[in-house]
């Protein structure tokens, strides 16, 4: 059985205040769910704040993107090792906003994954098509090779400390989310991709379904049997939003 997550991608939002208030809620209304690994992601400098106020709890502390180096002259960038000295244990690479806003490419993101395992974090990776992509039938085709990417530069294997999440591009901050037979259809097909090459990696691998999730949907979502949970943007920011969608994944309403 794979245990459910629900992972908070913050995003560029909070003051120190409003992140405080949220963290500690979250860390609060997450004893309740001991059988879902909760996730928060904040921005890099809240990251400390975040760390100190989770203390002690079940909830998992995250990035929303590494440097692919550990160390050196690249001004701006913050590494995987300096991010486990932090406290946190997860991150996310190849969200659509670095790769559409941000120029991280297939090559960028497979060493940002790299970078991440090597420094001790579970990347959170994630796919997704363009609604152009997804018009043209081009859906299976452009996850495929997101996932393959990765693959490919850090072996099949590398999906044992990872966790995918499917995030279509139309469906992020639109409103617009995927019907659960849309989403359940692409998990598929990454699981079956895994599969195809490792059938063990595959069957324990978490996929996460972002896009769009609220506590209205998420149950539907994460009923579908290769939907193992989200990653929420804009409902992240609400605490009891938040949890309702932790709940839903503990099936607990
Ligand atoms: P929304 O939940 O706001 O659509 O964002 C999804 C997302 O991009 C999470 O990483």
């Amino acid at each position: 059985m794979r245990t459910p997550m629900v992972a908070g991608n913050w995003k560029l939002n909070g003051t120190r205040e409003s992140v405080r208030e949220l963290s500690l809620a979250v860390a609060e209304g997450a004893k309740e769910f001991a059988d879902v690994d909760v996730l928060v992601c904040p921005v890099y400098v809240h990251i400390g704040d975040v760390a100190a106020n989770i203390e002690g709890g079940a909830v998992l502390l995250g990035a929303q993107d590494v440097a692919m180096q550990d160390e050196g002259a690249f001004t701006g960038e913050v590494s995987a090792p300096m991010l486990v000295e932090y406290g946190c244990t997860h991150v996310i690479v190849g969200h659509s906003e670095r790769r559409a806003l941000f120029g991280d490419d297939d090559a960028t993101v497979a060493a940002k994954f790299i970078a991440a395992q090597r420094g001790g974090l579970v990347p959170v990776l994630c796919v997704g098509e363009t609604l152009e992509e997804r018009e043209a039938g081009d859906t299976e085709a452009v996850v495929v090779r997101q996932l393959k990417a990765v693959i490919d530069a850090a072996g099949v294997q590398a999906l044992n400390n990872a966790v995918v999440a499917y995030e279509p591009v139309w469906a992020i901050g639109t409103g617009k989310t995927a019907s659960p037979e849309q989403a359940q259809a692409v998990h598929q097909s990454v699981r079956q991709t895994v599969a195809g090459i490792d059938a063990s990696v595959a069957q324990s691998l978490r996929v996460l379904y972002g896009g769009s999730v609220k506590a209205e949907n998420a149950r539907e979502l994460f009923a579908q049997a290769d939907i193992d949970g989200g990653l929420i943007g804009g409902a992240a920011l609400k605490s009891d939003e938040f949890l309702k969608i932790c709940s839903a994944a503990a099936g607990l309403e």
